[in-house]
């Protein structure tokens, strides 16, 4: 792990997990248009054939738990070891696996759908392209994939997490419009757009496309 902003992403979220996965549980719960979101995904999913599903940057693994709930074979991967061990631990018919979407130990074609919800979010501008280019290189021609992030143009620096100890992360805020630009270079098509609560402070936005056949 040559690049020093995956490693500091990894002992972050090593450092964070039990914080963030106090933070974020049962948020689904509480956003109906995220829970939207993931169900027509799975409708998309089942209308393409079905199959494994990938949910890139998986955190303590909800969301993956989520998909499941809605017959969908979703497994999950994440760069930080102490996020799938509260995956693992709290989901533990599911498979979660310790990777890096820049680099995703999956084969060619392999997978029906990808899921990235906040977690490219992480991953500089200069190294989007290749992100987009695995999850291209992964899915089954014209599978399904949503990304989910934070709309803004800026970034973020924490240096502190949810339980308080140091951490050294950075969050890139991105617009619709420059994310869907990224997954066309990368062979997606744009199926429809979403952005989540435009007039409160940090909205977001999920877009769903599809892998050129
Ligand atoms: C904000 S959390 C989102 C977690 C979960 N998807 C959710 O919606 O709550 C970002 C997650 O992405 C993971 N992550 C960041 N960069 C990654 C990478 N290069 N490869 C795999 N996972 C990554 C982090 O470890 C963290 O668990």
């Amino acid at each position: 792990m040559s690049e020093t902003w995956l490693s500091d992403t990894r002992s972050s979220y090593d450092a964070d997990a039990s914080g963030y996965f106090e933070k974020v549980r049962g948020l689904l719960g509480e956003r109906p248009y995220l829970r939207a979101s993931l169900a027509l995904f799975a409708e998309l999913v089942h209308g393409a054939g079905g199959g494994p599903v990938a949910d890139v940057g998986c955190g303590p693994g909800y969301v993956t738990g989520h998909l499941h709930e809605l017959g969908v074979d979703a497994f999950g991967i994440d760069i930080s070891p102490e996020m799938i061990a509260i995956a693992r631990r709290e989901h533990p018919g599911l498979r979660f696996e310790v990777g890096t979407m820049t680099d995703l130990d999956l084969a060619d074609g392999s997978v029906a759908g990808v899921l990235a919800f906040w977690s490219v979010i992480h991953v500089p501008d200069h190294a989007v392209p290749g992100v987009f280019d695995e999850f291209r290189r992964v899915l089954r021609p014209g599978g399904p994939l949503l990304v989910g992030f934070h709309v803004g143009d800026e970034t973020r620096h924490t240096s502190e997490g949810y339980t308080g100890r140091p951490i050294n992360v950075d969050s890139h805020h991105r617009s619709p419009g420059k994310v869907a630009g990224w997954l066309r270079d990368a062979g997606f098509t744009i199926e429809a757009e979403l952005v989540i609560g435009p007039d409160e402070d940090g909205p977001g936005a999920v877009i769903f496309a599809r892998s050129d056949a």
